[in-house]
Order: C-alpha cells, then sequence, then structure tokens
C-alpha cells in the first residue's frame, strides 16, 4: 500500500540504543513508502529532530537519559500535532502505558517490535498524519478572517454521559453549565436526551422552541435564528430545550444533531451537551464532536460495571480515550467504594469528584436552581467548581499556543473523527 509518490510516511525514531535504532531502520529501508527521516539518542534530542523533520511517524522508547519519552511524548504532541507517536519500549506495565497515552501518544509496540506489527502501525498512522498534513494546506491560517470553521468563537463540546441512567449527567451538565458560564464565557446547554430529556425542569425554565426547531433548519442556522430559539437562565447559560415529547425526537437525526453543535459552537465558548444513557447512532455521533465526553460513574458495582463495558467498547471503536474524562458522582466521604478504587479496577484517571449530598441536590433540583450558585462549603459544590477550572485550564493554554492544534481550532466538520467506525 505504496502513498503517492512524494508522499513517503516520514518516520523519526527515538531510542538511546545504537542498536536498536540501526536494527529498526535496517528492517524499515526496504518500504517503498517509509523513510526514516531522523534518529535521535534522547528525548530532548527527539524534540528538536521532530520539530526539524516535522515526521508523520515517531517511534519513542520510554527509559532514555536527560529526558523520558513520556515527556518527550507530550512535548512532540503538542509542539508537532501532525506526528503521530508509537510507543516501543520494553515497559508494558499498565501504569506507563496509561501515562504515555495521556501524554499523547497513539500505540504501544513492545520491545523488539514484530516487523509486521511495527511496518502496519506505521503505515495506518502514517496515513492518518498525511491526510491531517494534507487537510492541513488545503486551510487558509487559522484566525484568517472568512477561513472555514474560523467564522466564529471556535468553542468546545463537551457533553456528559453516563451508560447507567440516573447517574447524575443532567445534575452535572446543568450546574457545569453554570460554572462555566463568565463574562468572557458564553455558555448554551442542549437537551440531547432527546427523549426523556429535563435539562428544562432542572433550570425551571420552558420554552416555545427546542432542538428541533435548529434541527429542521440545521443547514441555515444563523445567530438571529439561534437567539431566537433557545430559553435564557438567568445566569446568563443559555439554553436549547430539548423535544417537546417523546415522540419528537425522531424529529432530529444524528447528522442534524452534528450540524447544530457545529454551529452553536461558533456562537458559544462552551457547548454543553445533557445525553441519554443509551448508545445509539445521536449518542456516537455527539462523542464524535465533542472536545471531551465527561463520563458520570457512581461509587457502585453496576454503575462501574458498565462504565467498564464503555472503555471497552470506544477501545474497539478507537476512540481516542483522552478525550473521555472519567467522573465519580455521589462520592460518600464516610466511605464506600473511593476514586482510587476505581481507578485500579478500571485503569482510568478520575478526572473529578462530585460529593454524594442528597439534601442539597433534591432541593437545588426541585427550585430550579442549579446548587452551584450556592454556598461553596455545601458538599457538591466544590467538585463541580474544580471540574469547571479544570476544563479552562485544558482548553485555554493549547488554544493560545497551539492554535493550529487538531483538538483546538481545525474546522470541526473536517476534523478528524473521533471514531473510526470499522
Ligand atoms: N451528588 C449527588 N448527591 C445526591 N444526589 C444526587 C447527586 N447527583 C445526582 N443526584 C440525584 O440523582 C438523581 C438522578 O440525577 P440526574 O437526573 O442528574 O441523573 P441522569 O444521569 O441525568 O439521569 P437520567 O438517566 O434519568 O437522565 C436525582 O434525583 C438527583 O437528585
Ligand atoms: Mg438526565
Amino acid at each position: 500500500m505504496a502513498t503517492q509518490a512524494g508522499a513517503n510516511i516520514r518516520v523519526l525514531i527515538v531510542d538511546d540504543f545504537a542498536e536498536t535504532r540501526e536494527n529498526i531502520r535496517k528492517l524499515l529501508q526496504f518500504e517503498p513508502d517509509i523513510d526514516v527521516v531522523g534518529m535521535a539518542r534522547s528525548g530532548r534530542e527527539g524534540i528538536q529532530l521532530a520539530k526539524d523533520t516535522r515526521p508523520n511517524v515517531v517511534l519513542m522508547d520510554i527509559n532514555m537519559p536527560d529526558m523520558d519519552g513520556i515527556q518527550a511524548t507530550e512535548i512532540i504532541a503538542k509542539e508537532v500535532p501532525i506526528a503521530q507517536i508509537v510507543i516501543v519500549s520494553v515497559q508494558s506495565d499498565t501504569d506507563y502505558l496509561r501515562r504515555a497515552m495521556l501524554a499523547g501518544a497513539r500505540d504501544f509496540l513492545s520491545k523488539p517490535p514484530p516487523a509486521d506489527e511495527l511496518i502496519n502501525t506505521i503505515r495506518r498512522l502514517g496515513q492518518m498524519s498525511r491526510q491531517r498534513e494534507l487537510l492541513a494546506a488545503t486551510q487558509p491560517p487559522p484566525g484568517t478572517p472568512g477561513a472555514a470553521g474560523h467564522k466564529g468563537v471556535g468553542g468546545k463540546i463537551i457533553s456528559v454521559f453516563s451508560p447507567k441512567g440516573g447517574a447524575g449527567c443532567t445534575t452535572l451538565a446543568t450546574n457545569l453549565a453554570l460554572a462555566l458560564h463568565s463574562g468572557d464565557n458564553k455558555v448554551i446547554i442542549v437537551d440531547a436526551n432527546l427523549q426523556f430529556g429535563d435539562v428544562g425542569v432542572f433550570l425551571n425554565l420552558q420554552g416555545k422552541y427546542s432542538l428541533v426547531s435548529l434541527a429542521e433548519r440545521a443547514d441555515e442556522i444563523e445567530e438571529d435564528f439561534i437567539q431566537s430559539v433557545v430559553a435564557s437562565h438567568s445566569s446568563g447559560v443559555k439554553v436549547l430545550l430539548g423535544p417537546p415529547t417523546p415522540e419528537d425526537a425522531e424529529l432530529v437525526g444524528a447528522g442534524q444533531l452534528k450540524k447544530v453543535l457545529e454551529a452553536l459552537r461558533e456562537h458559544f465558548h462552551y457547548v454543553v451537551v445533557d445525553t441519554a444513557a443509551v448508545l445509539r447512532d445521536v449518542e456516537l455521533t455527539i462523542f464524535d464532536v465533542s472536545d471531551r465526553v465527561l463520563l458520570v460513574a457512581t461509587p457502585d458495582i453496576p454503575s462501574l460495571a458498565n462504565i467498564k463495558k464503555f472503555f471497552d467498547l470506544i477501545e474497539k471503536l478507537e476512540m481516542p480515550s483522552e478525550r473521555v474524562w472519567l467522573l465519580l458522582n455521589r462520592v460518600d466521604r464516610r466511605g464506600g467504594i473511593t476514586a482510587a478504587n476505581v481507578e485500579e479496577t478500571l485503569k482510568h484517571t478520575v478526572r473529578g469528584q462530585i460529593l454524594l449530598d442528597e439534601k442539597t441536590v433534591l432541593a437545588s433540583i426541585n427550585s430550579g436552581v442549579p446548587f452551584v450558585t450556592g454556598a461553596k462549603s455545601l458538599p457538591p459544590v466544590q467538585g463541580v467548581l474544580d471540574l469547571a477550572q479544570k476544563l479552562r485550564e485544558e482548553f485555554a493554554p493549547k488554544e493560545a499556543a497551539t492554535p493550529a492544534d487538531e483538538r483546538g481550532r481545525k474546522p470541526p466538520a473536517k476534523a478528524p473523527s473521533l471514531f473510526q467506525r470499522r
């Protein structure tokens, strides 16, 4: 499967052992579509060479002098986003792998890598990188007036999902929307729990229009139209209510919903999407356009069993797991399953915790006033504020430093799919 002439896959090898570097180079030299463009002896040298040669694929060792492969991966992933990094290491400890994946690595091969596996991995990731390269070459520079995908604010889509109903998605989504809202950040919450959504109930809002109105005109969504359709919460957060009746859910197709969300991200800094506890085309499409999927678990065995199934599924679908943030809701300070237990069982980092507090949460739902507006001393408030802060930090510096980064400003319609559907 050779690529076009002049478009060979450029590979950088980073390993402190000369023999390993040479062996890999020899193994690749007979592949007509692969060029080894550089070999580095350390993480630091690897970063420099990655900047100089802009490889499609980087083969990265972990244990090296001066800077290890995980740190180098993190820097290369940020500075040369086109480069797809494969960890090639004797370290197969899951903790190392998880850290490498969080740092931005795409794949892992054990050392010495079997020839077939190495070449297939390079080709697969190389093709992905080449496609992004071509896409970038056809785009006007970010920020150019009228550049596709940059006509608006290029906001972040944050969806909230749980494979098990009642985990607290709507509670979290409504409170998070308020916590993210500020003078600088315009926020909209979208009720994409199409049949039994209750964002309107949680925020004590009703309206004549809903998601159905935007979905019906998904190809011609202008700002005026959005403003005339959304409801306004007293906090300033805008609300796109769900379909008025369960039967109306079928009026919103996955493709239309995708267009609606992409239109909204051009007018709002954060688009928070509440979802139903099912996995159909609609939910997969929402994940596909999401910058982060907040996966809500509760600290009990049935919830964790379902979360495990979800992680297994996204692995099969090749959804980058770093976009999924695992959260724990209803955390009981008095004991029970802890975040550490959950991390140990699921092998995923818990990115946020919201404390159990029936009284506060129920009172807030019944009054239609999210608890995050209440005293900071209320048990569940801090967890939501911390999460909002982490999300802001996650996005703000990267946007400024690497505007063309695939996770940032690329036009959503052409952004790499979160799922490689098979
Ligand atoms: N941190 C918490 N402490 C106590 N109760 C909570 C907490 N979070 C949510 N709840 C309660 O759990 C119930 C379900 O919450 P919510 O409706 O937000 O879940 P959901 O995941 O959106 O459910 P659905 O699957 O029905 O959409 C609510 O009655 C709410 O009061
Ligand atoms: Mg809900």
